[in-house]
C-alpha cells in the first residue's frame, strides 16, 4: 500500500542498532504526510454492499485467492546469511528505510483487510472471504520484510504500531480508489525492480529482490479484486463525482510517490536505477492500468506534468532545509509558509490539468 495523500516534507529518525539474535525495536519513522497511512472505514456500509452486478467475477477472484499460489513462496534460504553485512553504510541506511516503509505499508494493508473481513463476515461472506485471503498475503509480505529487518539488527514493533498509529477514516468508495491504486502501483513497482535486476544481477544488493516476481502477483490479484468490486458498485466509477475523485486519487498517489522517491534517490541508485525514470515508468504503467476501471486517467505525458512535480520536489528540499536550520520554531514556520503555499498551487494546477477519458485512452482493454 502507498499513501494516497498530498505533499509534506519528508523526515526519518535515527535507529538503534541491535544484532540479528537480539534485534533492537525500531521506532517508526516520524509521521509525515509521506509515511504510510492506516485506514478505517464504514463497516456497516461495506457489509451491506450488493455484489450482484459483478458477483461472477468476484467469485472467480475469490477462487484464485483460495488456491494460495504463494503458500510456499516466502521461505528464506541460505542466500540471506551474511547478506546484510555486505552492504556499505550508506546503502545500508537507505535500504533499511526502504524495508521499514515497505513493511509498514504491507502491515497497514493487513490490518485494514483483516478488520474488514472480521466485521462483515456475518452479512457479506464472499467479500469477507476475499479480504481474509488478502490479509493472509499482506501478513506474509510484512512478516518477510520484518525478518529482513532483523538481518540488520532491527525489528518493527508491529503491535505498538497497531495500537498507537492514527487511523484515517475513509468512506468505502475512497478505500476502493486508494487501495486499488496502491495495489496496482505496488505491482508495477515490484515488477519493475525485479525485471531490472534480472538484467543487472550485479545490482541485486539483497536476496529479498528474488522474491519480487511472485510477490507482485499477489498485489496484482489484490488490485484486480478492487477493480471487480468497483464494477460491482458501478456508481463508484460513474458520473462527475467519480471522475473528480479518481483524478484526485491518481494525482495524490503519483505525486506522493514521486516526491518521496526522488528524496530517497540514493536507494534507487544503489540498485542501479534512476529514481525519476523509474517513477515515470511506474506512473505511466499504473495510469494505463487504471483506465480499465477508472472513468478518467491523468495526462501524464503532458510536458507540464513533471515540470510541476519537480517544482514540488524543489519546494520540499527548501522545506527540509528550513527544518534543519537552527532558527527558532516560529521563524522556521514563517520561512516554510511560501513553500507550502507554492506546493498547494502546484497541486491545484496539476489537478486542474485536463484528464483523459479512459474509453479514449485504452479502448482495446475496456
Ligand atoms: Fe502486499
Ligand atoms: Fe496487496
Amino acid at each position: 500500500m502507498v499513501p494516497p495523500t498530498a505533499i509534506a516534507d519528508p523526515a526519518s529518525a535515527a535507529a538503534p542498532i541491535g544484532t540479528p539474535d537480539a534485534p533492537a525495536i525500531k521506532d517508526p519513522v516520524r509521521d509525515t504526510i509521506l509515511t504510510p497511512r492506516f485506514y478505517t472505514t464504514d463497516f456497516d456500509a461495506m457489509a451491506a454492499m450488493d455484489l450482484r452486478p459483478n458477483e461472477v467475477e468476484l467469485e472467480a477472484i475469490c477462487e484464485e485467492f483460495r488456491k494460495d499460489y504463494n503458500r510456499h513462496h516466502f521461505v528464506r534460504n541460505a542466500e540471506f546469511e551474511g547478506a546484510a553485512d555486505k552492504l556499505d553504510p550508506e546503502t545500508r541506511r537507505v535500504f533499511i528505510e526502504f524495508l521499514e516503509q515497505s513493511c509498514t505499508s504491507e502491515f497497514s494493508g493487513f490490518l485494514l483487510y483483516k478488520e474488514l473481513s472480521r466485521r462483515i463476515k456475518a452479512k457479506n461472506p464472499l467479500l469477507a472471504e476475499c479480504f481474509a485471503h488478502m490479509a493472509r498475503d499482506e501478513a506474509r509480505h510484512a512478516g518477510f520484510l520484518n525478518k529482513a529487518m532483523a538481518d540488520f539488527g532491527l525489528q518493527l514493533d508491529l503491535g505498538f504500531l497497531t495500537a498507537n498509529k492514527a487511523y484515517t477514516f475513509f468512506k468505502p468508495k475512497f478505500i476502493f480508489y486508494a487501495t486499488y491504486l496502491s495495489e496496482k502501483i505496488g505491482y508495477w513497482r515490484y515488477i519493475a525492480i525485479y525485471r531490472h535486476l534480472e538484467k543487472n544481477p550485479e545490482s541485486k544488493i539483497f536476496p529479498i529482490f528474488n522474491f519480487f516476481e511472485n510477490w507482485c502477483q499477489d498485489e496484482n490479484r489484490h488490485g484486480d479484486f478492487f477493480d471487480a468490486l468497483m464494477k460491482a458498485q458501478p456508481d463508484t466509477v460513474r458520473g462527475l463525482q467519480a471522475r473528480l475523485w479518481c483524478r484526485f486519487f491518481l494525482l495524490a498517489v503519483f505525486a506522493t510517490m514521486y516526491v518521496r522517491d526522488v528524496a530517497r534517490k540514493e536507494f534507487y541508485e544503489a540498485l542501479g536505477l534512476d529514481a525519476r525514470s523509474y517513477d515515470m515508468y511506474v506512473i505511466a504503467k499504473t495510469n494505463e492500468t487504471s483506465a480499465r476501471v477508472f472513468p478518467v486517467v491523468l495526462n501524464v505525458e503532458h510536458p507540464k506534468f513533471y515540470t510541476r512535480l519537480e517544482r514540488i520536489v524543489g519546494n520540499n528540499e527548501a522545506l527540509s532545509q528550513a527544518d534543519a536550520s537552527s532558527s527558532p520554531a516560529p521563524i522556521k514556520a514563517l520561512r516554510k509558509v511560501p513553500f507550502w503555499a507554492a506546493n498547494a498551487i502546484e497541486m491545484a494546477k496539476l489537478f486542474l490539468m485536463a484528464p483523459i477519458r479512459s474509453e479514449q485512452f485504452q479502448p482495446a482493454v475496456r
